[in-house]
């Protein structure tokens, strides 16, 4: 392993409510890698956030985005703070107050795809009709969303129109740009070439899940996805509209495989497919680029309950299982690809386990708890 690189540096940022306990929390399996193995990483602990904001009169230090920069990958907790009227807290311009440490890094590293792999681990209560009903059938819903991540509805640049200081009108843009759809479009199809395919089928498939019967945006968002499928003659392709996507995703969810989107979709229709895998305790997303890489899980800062030790960590845990896959890839270093599979089979057998899940799942477990039994289960599959 001499000549590969074995020390990253790693940012990262808990942010608000429960983002810092269950980033705390995942960050034991780092420990343990260290531990089991010769890789290190250096932790670069960046605070912001609403919480920050509310204090300091800004969402971060300064200086952090080159700390941000510096780093070989970026972990997120999550953002959003209650101020004391109850409401989120704002910037000045109407902001959350933590929108530079989610959107503004998507959009000034250009994160273009976001990564929602949805997968269901065998036994994990599936929460539809409101009850928790465990469910056996390992890997029925295995797909990877790909939502793209810096512009359809994400781009700012209302136009609006106050008149006596009301607000009258705004107008905000959707925009896809030819290299925005292509770029992402593209690695979605890059994907489906190293998956197994379909659950249903087995056949290799990317669904472009778009509006483009009404948005005139999303329709040249589908014809460079035609433009791209024409050079993959082994991917089968699948159209749907975002509405339709989202009866069909929970009819079917076995027949997806790659799913790519334009942002304001891909935002949508990743909340409904985690319900498919156990709820947004489970989800968990990386913000990829070219060059940099930011691992998130999808939930929010869930002020209620943060500082209980209550929240599911799953989410964070498999965010960095996804972070080690994405290192493994840029830096060419197989082993980490191997320990992040090892790390995804630890919490697979970890969930499986009544007690080693969290209310949301209909344990009782805590937080710490279950993030301590991933990082024993990982540290006994590392040898
Ligand atoms: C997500 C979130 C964010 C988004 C919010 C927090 C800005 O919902 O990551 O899905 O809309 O992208
Ligand atoms: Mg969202």
């Amino acid at each position: 392993m001499s000549n590969l690189k074995s020390d990253f540096r790693i940012a990262i940022l808990p942010g608000d409510g429960v983002g810092e306990e269950v980033v705390e929390t995942s960050l034991k399996v780092l420990d343990v890698l260290e531990a089991k193995t010769d890789f290190r990483f250096d932790r670069v602990m960046i605070p912001g956030g609403g919480a920050y904001y509310e204090k300091h009169g800004k969402e971060w230090p300064d200086g952090s985005l080159e700390k941000v920069k510096d780093a070989d990958a970026v972990i997120l907790g999550a953002v959003g703070h209650d101020g004391p009227d109850g409401e989120a807290v704002r910037r000045e311009d109407g902001e959350l107050a933590g929108y530079e440490l989610v959107v503004g890094l998507r959009q000034k590293l250009d994160l273009y795809a976001n990564y929602r792999p949805v997968r269901l681990f065998g036994g994990v209560p599936h929460k539809i009709h409101g009850e928790l009903r465990p469910v056996w059938h390992d890997d029925k819903v295995n797909m990877v969303i790909i939502r793209e991540n810096t512009e359809d509805a994400y781009v700012s640049g209302a136009s609006r129109l106050d008149r006596a200081g009301v607000t009258e009108l705004v107008v905000s843009p959707i925009i896809i740009t030819r290299k925005g759809a292509e770029r992402v479009i593209r690695k979605a199809f890059e994907t489906a070439m190293t998956r197994d395919g379909s659950p249903s089928d087995g056949k290799k498939r990317v669904t472009c899940v778009d509006k483009s019967n009404i948005i005139q945006a999303h329709r040249l968002f589908r014809s460079v996805f035609k433009e791209v499928a024409a050079e993959y003659p082994e991917v089968a392709t699948d159209f749907a509209y975002v509405d339709a996507f989202c009866q069909w995703l929970v009819r079917n969810p076995e027949f997806y495989d790659v799913v790519v989107a334009p942002n304001f979709s891909g935002d949508i229709v990743t909340d409904l497919a985690a319900v498919l895998q156990g709820g947004l305790g489970i989800a968990a997303g990386g913000n990829i680029g070219d060059h940099y890489a930011m691992f998130e899980p999808i939930h929010g800062s869930a002020p209620k309950h943060a500082g209980l030790d209550k929240v599911n960590p799953i989410a964070t845990v498999l965010s960095i299982k996804m972070m080690l896959d994405w290192l493994g890839d840029q830096h060419q270093v197989p082993a980490l690809n191997k320990v992040a599979q090892l790390l995804e089979d630890a919490v697979e057998e970890v969930v499986r386990k009544e007690d080693g899940r969290t209310y949301d799942l209909g344990g009782s477990a805590k937080c710490s708890e279950v993030g301590a039994m991933v990082a024993e289960v990982f540290e006994q599959k590392l040898g």
